[in-house]
């Protein structure tokens, strides 16, 4: 046959490398890691193979087993020792997330993001204090109210307490915050508290085009932060929606959010690449516990190839435009490139 275009040329073992448009690397990678103030011993999570709730007492010790990949950075998630309704062991001092700050910072090198939201410290699991959406007394027709009374998450009410939290992260030592409620307004009054509090040189990782998805389900019993009553829906993003995702990246830049990240990573390639050509941050991509926990099941039943679908998956969020991953996915990668 009389070929002139032969795209199998390039193909062959000793020249795909040179061709390859994609590569991973270790410094690309962010681990998650939970630190949790109700135990003293690590509890492995069940929907979430490989991964272990760590007391503080053995927080220096999981992230030194991430360093040892070649990750060189953590995100790192708190379960407090008790909940109330403003979420307020958040801020606190002594609180789990403060505490392991401190040991990780002083005993490690890691580079420490800290997840800033509140549904892991409110005891009904939404990501700030409640306030009634729609008061019954409001709408009434002839038949009385129309509606009962919804609850919902208080804006305002909420970046008063993120102030808190960041500015009490970055007294603990963290390097980076990243807040994950998709309040309005986050990012500009974190950026002012940190700077009134002199931590100019802490950066934001915005979880900006963060949508209410079905799969942070293993997450949300590993960190206990499943809402107690209703959904995420009136704050998480719809996921039938993505110009409302540059728009609310473009409000993050505006408020000088410095990453920007995009939730979850593979359902949303389409998200990622368009953020990626929109805008000059870095992106970010959150590889969420479900698709970690569905590629892990299907590997157990011997459908799946778990180191490969692992790889391929990352390679396929890098390849849509992010530059850095966080991933349940981390150490294993790293530590086979
Ligand atoms: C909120 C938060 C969540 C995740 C990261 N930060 C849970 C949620 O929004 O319900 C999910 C991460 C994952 O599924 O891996 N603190």
């Amino acid at each position: 046959m009389d070929l002139t275009h032969r795209p199998r040329r390039l193909r062959q073992d000793r020249v795909r490398g040179l061709v390859s448009e994609t590569s991973l690397e270790p410094a690309d990678l962010i681990a998650p890691v939970f630190v949790d103030a109700t135990t003293d011993e690590r509890r492995p999570i069940e929907s979430m193979p490989g991964h272990d709730r760590v007391p503080i007492d053995g927080i220096v010790g999981r992230v030194e087993e991430v360093l040892e990949t070649g990750v060189e950075a953590i995100m790192l998630f708190g379960i407090p020792a008790s909940k109330d309704p403003e979420g307020s062991r958040a801020w606190a001092d002594d609180g789990v997330i403060q505490e392991a700050l401190r040991r990780i910072t002083s005993e490690t090198d890691a580079y420490v993001i800290t997840d800033v939201c509140l549904c892991e410290y409110t005891d009904h699991g939404h990501c700030g204090p409640l306030e009634e959406e729609l008061r019954s007394e409001d709408i009434v027709d002839a038949d009385g109210p129309a509606c009962e009374p919804t609850m919902t998450v208080d804006n305002d009410a909420t970046l008063e307490a993120l102030k808190r939290i960041v500015t009490s992260h970055a007294r603990a030592g963290a390097d980076m915050v990243a807040p994950s409620g998709m309040m309005d307004g986050m990012v500009e009054v974190i950026r002012e508290a940190l700077d009134g509090a002199g931590f100019e040189h802490v950066p934001i990782m915005s979880y900006a085009a963060k949508y209410e998805s079905a799969f942070y389900g293993p997450f949300r019993d590993a960190a206990d932060g499943a809402p107690s009553f209703g959904n995420r829906r009136h704050y998480q993003m719809d996921p039938a929606n993505s110009r409302e995702a540059m728009r609310e990246v473009r409000l993050d830049a505006e408020q000088g959010a410095d990453v920007m990240m995009v939730k979850p990573a593979l359902p949303y390639l389409d998200i990622i690449s368009a953020v990626r050509r929109e805008f000059d941050h870095p992106v970010a991509a959150y590889n969420v516990s479900g698709e970690y926990a569905m590629l892990h099941a299907a590997a157990e039943k011997g459908w799946l190839d778990l180191e490969a679908v692992g790889l391929e998956s990352l390679l396929s969020i890098k390849r849509a435009g992010a530059d850095l991953i966080l991933t349940y996915f981390a150490e294993d990668v790293a530590q086979r490139l």
